[in-house]
C-alpha cells in the first residue's frame, strides 16, 4: 500500500467510525454489528501503526487507549484553577447575595445555578477545534497532563463541530457514573479484589492510570461547566453553557437561571432529593453571577471568585444504637463485618445494617456493643458507620474483639500480609465459599446457566447434591425433580441449561473457574495466548507474565490455583463432562499458508507490531503460536527486552531466533 492509499483509507475509516460512534453514543442506535465496528477500528489501528505519520490526534482509535504513560508531565495552567468558598446555610447565602449587590453598586444582576458535581476537575485545551490537552487541577497552578486518558472519555469531543475560538479551555468535572462504579466493584469482588470505597476517588485514581486502555474500559464521563479564552469571550455564563452544548460537549441539563436569591433557594430545595437520582454524586449547588462583565467587577480573592459560591448539602446522618456485629463470608473467603443497628430512618429508607469494612475500621472507631453510633448514606449504596458518641457509651462496655474463626465453618481465619481483610482459608469446606463458587460459575458472563439461581443452588447444596461446579454436570432428572418448586418442565429446563453450558467458549469457562484476580478480560488474554487449559496449567511464571496485561500478582494466583490438587481434579471432571477447555478455531481469517506446520514463540517488545498482532499474523498465515521453548520449536520471534534466559535456552536447543523484519520477509507475498 502506498502512503497516499494509506492516508486515504485512514481518512475514510475515520469518517465511518465517527459516523457509527455518533449513532451509537448520541442517537442510541446502530447500523452495524459490534463485530463489524471492531473490525473497522482494528483496521484503522493497524494502518495507523504502519503509517504513524497519519495517526491524527483526533483519531477515534484514541478512544480505546493503549498508550502507556510512565510519568505524567506537569503543566502550568494558563488560567489558574480556583476553588469555591462553601456555605451550609441559607443565611450565609443571603450574606453572599448582599456582598454581590454591594459590589455591583445596586446594578441589577441574575444568578446561574448548577449542581456541584463530585468528581475530578479537568481542564481541556482545544486548538483549532481539536482537543490538544487534558490536564488535572493539581494544586490549581499546575497539574498533570493526562491527555491520553482523557481521550478515552467518549463524551469528550476530540474534534468540535461548530465555530469556536482558535484556542480555548473547557473546564468540567470527570466522574465515574454510579452504574459503572457499581459494576466495577462487582467485578472486583467477583475476582477477590477489595471493592473501591467511592466513585470520586476511583475516578481520580483511574485518570492517573498509566495504561489508557484500562481507563477506556472503566467508562468515565465528564460534565463541562465553563469555557475560557483570551479576548472578548461571552457576555454571560449562560451563553458559554449554550456554546459548550452547541460544540458537542456533555453539559448536565440540571442548570437553571435564577432571577434572585429566592429562586436560588427554590433551586436548592428542588434538587435536595432529586439529585440522588442523577447518574453521579453531587454534594451541593454552585451559584454563579451570570454576567461575565459583573463577574469581572466582583473579581477574586486569592483562592476563589467573589462572584460564585458553593452551597453544600449536609450529608444525611442519623444516630442509633449498635446492637451487634455479625460477619459475612464471601465467595473468596473474605470476611466482612456488619453493624447490626437499632432500625433508624435515614434519607428515605429504614437502615438496620451498615458496613464496617474490616477489623481496622472497627479499631479506628473503637466500637463497642451498645454504643450510640452515627450512620451516613454517602456516595456508597450501603450506609456506613462514621462515628461514635462516646458520651453515650454504656458503662462496663468492652472493646469488640474481632472473630478469630470463620462464623460459617469454624476454621481459623488468616490475614495476608499487607491486606486489611481476614479470610477463611477453608476453600473446599466452607458453605458460602462453595455456594459462591457455583454462583460465580453459572453467572451470565461465565457459563450463563440462567435456569439456575441462588435459591436452587442453596437447595442443591443443602441436599448434598452439589459441592462444586463439576457436580452440576452429574445431576439427574430425579435429583432436580425432588427439589422444592420443581415440576417436569422446570426440571427439564434446568438440565437443558446445564447441558447447553457445555458449549460455552473456553474464555468464559476460564473466568467461570473463579481463579483469584482472573476477571473476564484477563481470562480472555490468558485463553488467547495459551490456547488451552493444559498449557495454562503447565505454564511457568515467566510464560504467564509474557501474556499481555498479566502481571506478577495474577501470574502467582494462577500458579497457586493449579498447585491445588483439588482444583486440578475439578478441571479434569469438567473436561470429562464435555466443558470446553480450549479456544475454538476462529473463523477463517487465513491469508496464506506459508507458515503452515511451523511453530513460533513470540517474545519481547517489537517496533511496528504488538505481540498480539504478530501472533494473529502468524496464525493467519497458517503458523502455530506456542508458549514454551522446546527442541521442537521452529522459530523464536524475538523483540527488544526479551529475557536472556529465553535466548540462551533457544540457542542451546538450536532453535532459530528471528527478528521482526526476518519474520516480515517470511510472509511477504
Ligand atoms: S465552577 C472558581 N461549577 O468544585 C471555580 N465547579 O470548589 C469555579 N465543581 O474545582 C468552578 N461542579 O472541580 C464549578 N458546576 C460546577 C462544579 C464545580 C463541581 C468543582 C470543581 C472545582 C470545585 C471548586
Amino acid at each position: 500500500m502506498t502512503k497516499e492509499e494509506a492516508q486515504k483509507e485512514i481518512v475514510e475509516l475515520t469518517e465511518k467510525i465517527n459516523y457509527h460512534n455518533e449513532l451509537y453514543y448520541q442517537k442510541n442506535t446502530s447500523e452495524i454489528s459490534d463485530y463489524e465496528f471492531d473490525q473497522l477500528l482494528e483496521k484503522l489501528i493497524t494502518l495507523e501503526n504502519d503509517f504513524p505519520e497519519f495517526k491524527y490526534p483526533d483519531s477515534p482509535s484514541q478512544r480505546v487507549g493503549g498508550t502507556i504513560t510512565k510519568e505524567f508531565e506537569t503543566v502550568y495552567h494558563k488560567y489558574p484553577m480556583l476553588s469555591l468558598s462553601n456555605t451550609y446555610s441559607t443565611e450565609e447565602l443571603e450574606d453572599f447575595d448582599k456582598r454581590v449587590a454591594k459590589g455591583l453598586n445596586g446594578e441589577p444582576y441574575e444568578y446561574f445555578c448548577e449542581l456541584k458535581f463530585d468528581g475530578v476537575a479537568l481542564s481541556l485545551t482545544y486548538q483549532n477545534g481539536v482537543l490538544a490537552r487534558g490536564v488535572t487541577r493539581g494544586d490549581g497552578t499546575r497539574g498533570d497532563d493526562i491527555t491520553n486518558n482523557v481521550k478515552t472519555i467518549r463524551t469528550i469531543p476530540l474534534r468540535l463541530k461548530g465555530d469556536c475560538p482558535q484556542e480555548f479551555e473547557a473546564r468540567g468535572e470527570a466522574f465515574l457514573p454510579r452504574e459503572n462504579f457499581t459494576r466495577l466493584n462487582r467485578e472486583r469482588e467477583d475476582i477477590g479484589e477489595e471493592p473501591y470505597a467511592n466513585a470520586r476517588n476511583t475516578a481520580s485514581g483511574t485518570l492517573k492510570m498509566q495504561d489508557s486502555s484500562i481507563v477506556a474500559k472503566r467508562g468515565l464521563d465528564c460534565y463541562l461547566y465553563s469555557m475560557m479564552s483570551d479576548g472578548d469571550g461571552t457576555s454571560t455564563h449562560e451563553t458559554s453553557i449554550n456554546d459548550l452544548i452547541r460544540l458537542g460537549f456533555n453539559v448536565s441539563p440540571t442548570y437553571a437561571k435564577c432571577a434572585n436569591m429566592a429562586e436560588v433557594i427554590d433551586y436548592i430545595h428542588r434538587w435536595e432529593t432529586k439529585r440522588l437520582e442523577l447518574p453521579l454524586e453531587t454534594d451541593g449547588i454552585v451559584i454563579k453571577v451570570n454576567s461575565v462583565k459583573q463577574q469581572n467587577v466582583l473579581g477574586y480573592t486569592a483562592k476563589s471568585p467573589r462572584w460564585a459560591i458553593a452551597f453544600k448539602y449536609k450529608a444525611e446522618s442519623a444516630a442509633t444504637v449498635l446492637k451487634n456485629i455479625t460477619y459475612q463470608v464471601g465467595r473468596t473467603g473474605a470476611v466482612t463485618p456488619v453493624a447490626e443497628l437499632q432500625p433508624v430512618f435515614l434519607a428515605g429508607t429504614t437502615v438496620k445494617r451498615a458496613s464496617l469494612h474490616n477489623a481496622n475500621e472497627i479499631a479506628r472507631l473503637d466500637l463497642r456493643i451498645g454504643d450510640t453510633v452515627y450512620v451516613e448514606k454517602g456516595g456508597e449504596i450501603i450506609p456506613k458507620v462514621t462515628g461514635v458518641d462516646h458520651g453515650k457509651r454504656p458503662t462496663g462496655s468492652v472493646s469488640v474483639e474481632y472473630i478469630k474463626n470463620c462464623p460459617e465453618c469454624g476454621t481459623a481465619l488468616v490475614r495476608y500480609e499487607g491486606e486489611a481483610v481476614h479470610y477463611c482459608p477453608n476453600l473446599t469446606g466452607c458453605p458460602p465459599q462453595i455456594k459462591g463458587r457455583v454462583e460465580h460459575f453459572i453467572q451470565r458472563k461465565a457459563m450463563n446457566i440462567d435456569s439456575l439461581g441462588e435459591r436452587t443452588i442453596n437447595q442443591l447444596y443443602e441436599k448434598g447434591l452439589v459441592r462444586s461446579p463439576a457436580d452440576l454436570y452429574d445431576l439427574t432428572f430425579d435429583d432436580v425433580y425432588q427439589l422444592e418448586g420443581f415440576k417436569d418442565l422446570s426440571t427439564q429446563n434446568l438440565l437443558k441449561g446445564i447441558e447447553a453450558s457445555r458449549e460455552t467458549e473456553f474464555e468464559s469457562v476460564l473466568f467461570a473457574l473463579g481463579i483469584r484476580y482472573v476477571g473476564k478480560t484477563v481470562a480472555e488474554k490468558l485463553a488467547g495466548s495459551l490456547l488451552n487449559i493444559d498449557n495454562l496449567a503447565n505454564a511457568t511464571y515467566e510464560e504467564l507474565i509474557e501474556v499481555p496485561e498479566i502481571g506478577e500478582r495474577i501470574a502467582q494466583s494462577v500458579l497457586s490455583y493449579f498447585e491445588e490438587p483439588e482444583n486440578r481434579r475439578e478441571i479434569e471432571r469438567l473436561k470429562s463432562a464435555g466443558v470446553q477447555m480450549e479456544i475454538a478455531e476462529k473463523e477463517n481469517t487465513a491469508v496464506s499458508a506459508v507458515l503452515s506446520d511451523k511453530t513460533f514463540v513470540v517474545s519481547g517488545v517489537f517496533e511496528n507490531f504488538s505481540r498480539d498482532q504478530l501472533k494473529e499474523t502468524i496464525k493467519n498465515h497458517g503458523g502455530k503460536v506456542i508458549s514454551a521453548i522446546s527442541g521442537k520449536l521452529d522459530f523464536l520471534l524475538a523483540g527488544d527486552k526479551m529475557g536472556p534466559a529465553k535466548k540462551e535456552k533457544a540457542e542451546k536447543l538450536g532453535v532459530r531466533i528471528i527478528s521482526e523484519s526476518d519474520f516480515l520477509k517470511m510472509i511477504e507475498p
